[in-house]
């Protein structure tokens, strides 16, 4: 029996036909049930983005499985998400280490998290980026012989050699006042090469409208339990975060997909950003708290008028 499953009440099975799945997914918003399921049942090629936070090993009340279950609880969705990716899609989970509290590891990071990407990687997936989550407000407390955990990674896996990434959705805004950056842009010395021999056409920097982002995405973590139904979920995510990878790896009315979708935070900033989406969820509680934020961030009407070309 599916680990989740052994915890929740039974979830409703998804519509038998993949076409009417994918529909009932995005017109829904976010459905209660049981990704092992419906992850099967997307046609084959359809999403652009799976942008996920799943369950992480021993963390929450909503997860028990151990880390050293961990690669071989997450295989069978990542199979499924790998069928239903498009050519030019991608998944990217949100996961984080662990200390291992018993086993030859105990005391120590387990090694969970490298496992599952080598696994996936064996499987299909195209290892793509690391990117580290900074949370520059991470909880203080004691942590043994280590500081406090303040990063989190994300895994970029692609189906195909040409993924969808449009960096200009993501650029940063310049550090540069707006004096330097004018006088950059009449700049027509060009390259200039230092000492060991690298060098950059100065004259092209400012004209991106801002900066490259780095691999290493700054977003404070949000801490809203009295704030709204979001809060009563126990790992929400901050919108920040979703919405630099929604905006990167998928185009506009692209199709995104949470199949651990908790508040809903993916479906909320994908909708935003105009982008269709549905998310998934076996606690019915949460699919509840979710559905409300759809409603709060007033984009569910406009996400039930969009066309689904199937
Ligand atoms: C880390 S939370 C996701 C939090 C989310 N990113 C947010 O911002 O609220 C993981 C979620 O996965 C859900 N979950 C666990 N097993 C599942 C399964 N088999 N199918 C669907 N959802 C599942 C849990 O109920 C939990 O809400």
């Amino acid at each position: 029996m599916h680990v989740e499953a052994a915890l929740a009440p039974p979830a409703p099975e998804p519509p038998q036909d993949s076409d009417a799945a994918l529909a009932r997914l995005l017109n829904e918003g976010i459905v209660w049930g049981d990704a092992a399921y419906w992850l099967k049942r997307l046609p084959t090629g359809s999403v652009d983005l799976f942008f996920t936070s799943p369950p992480y090993a021993d963390a929450r009340a909503y997860s028990r499985i151990s880390p050293d279950q961990y690669v071989a609880w997450f295989k069978p969705f990542a199979l499924s998400m790998l069928g239903a990716t498009s050519e030019t899609g991608s998944l990217v989970i949100n996961i984080k280490n662990r200390v291992a509290k018993s086993g030859p590891f105990r005391g120590q990071r387990h090694p969970y998290v490298y496992e599952l990407v080598l696994s996936l990687q064996r499987m299909g997936w195209r290892w793509i980026e690391t990117y580290i989550w900074s949370k520059p407000n991470a909880i203080p407390g004691r942590f043994g012989p280590r500081t406090k955990d303040s990063f989190e990674y994300l895994y970029h896996f692609s189906k195909g050699p040409k993924p969808y990434f449009e960096i200009n959705a993501v650029r940063i805004p310049y550090k540069a006042d707006q004096a330097e950056i004018a006088r950059r842009l009449k700049d027509t010395n060009g390259r200039r090469n230092t000492d060991a021999g690298f060098g950059r056409d100065r004259t092209k920097t400012y004209e991106h409208g801002g900066a490259d982002p780095g691999n290493v995405v700054s977003v404070s973590q949000t801490y809203n339990q009295h704030k709204g139904p979001a809060g009563q979920h126990t790992a929400v995510m901050p919108e920040g975060l979703a919405e630099f990878f929604v905006k990167a790896l998928c185009p506009v009315n692209g199709i995104v997909v949470d199949p651990f979708a908790g508040s809903g935070t993916t479906v909320v900033l994908a909708r935003r950003h105009g982008r269709r989406s549905g998310g998934i969820d076996i606690h019915e509680e949460y699919v509840e708290i979710a559905r409300q934020r759809l409603v709060d961030d007033h984009i569910e009407q406009s996400a039930g008028q969009l066309s689904i070309p199937f």
